[in-house]
């Protein structure tokens, strides 16, 4: 199977998985999609952000899912190279880092992302990632992450479609 075809299968089966959030996977990963492009992410960014999740889907075991940052970094790095990798296996330590910089922030998160924040090491700056080069790219995926929880953006079209991410995942493909 391609690239393309196993990204349409991993999206496809995250609908209906529920992880204490008031959306399930594939609505969260295509409203991640949505707010990415809103803020006129590249499609490498907007890829990682649809993708930051898939340790969710049932392809994946129960181990996997724990460390679901680091899955999702090496499911996609082989495929749709390091950058998007890297930006989607950032996205619990840019929730960290967002939680002891942005004093705003903590209280803006769900309560399934603060609850998972302690098995997570809690609040924190890791320096060096604070010098690499895509990591302002990583922090923007946390912010479209953390927006992307709304109950009512399929029904106002607040969210893409599988078609959308695969249409930019293609572009990806072609670009590497
Ligand atoms: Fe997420």
């Amino acid at each position: 199977m391609n690239a393309l075809a196993e990204t349409a299968e991993l999206l496809s089966s995250l609908r209906g998985v529920w992880d204490e959030e008031a959306v399930d996977e594939l609505d969260h990963a295509l409203q991640s999609a949505a707010r990415a492009i809103d803020d006129g992410a590249d499609d490498e960014l907007v890829l990682a952000a649809a993708l930051h999740d898939i340790a969710h889907s049932p392809a994946f075991d129960a181990t996997a899912a724990q460390r679901h940052d680091e899955t999702a970094r090496d499911w996609l790095t082989p495929r749709f190279g390091e950058r998007v990798g890297w930006l989607a296996g950032q996205h619990v330590a840019a929730k960290r880092y967002l939680v002891a910089t942005d004093p705003g922030y903590g209280a803006g998160l769900s309560p399934t992302s603060v609850q998972s924040l302690l098995a997570q090491g809690g609040a924190g700056v890791d320096d060096e990632l604070l010098d690499h080069p895509w990591w302002p790219d990583a922090v923007r995926l946390r912010r479209y992450d953390d927006a992307a929880k709304d109950p009512d953006a399929r029904a106002t079209g607040r969210a893409a479609t599988i078609e959308d991410v695969l249409t930019i995942a293609e572009r990806v493909l072609r670009r590497s």
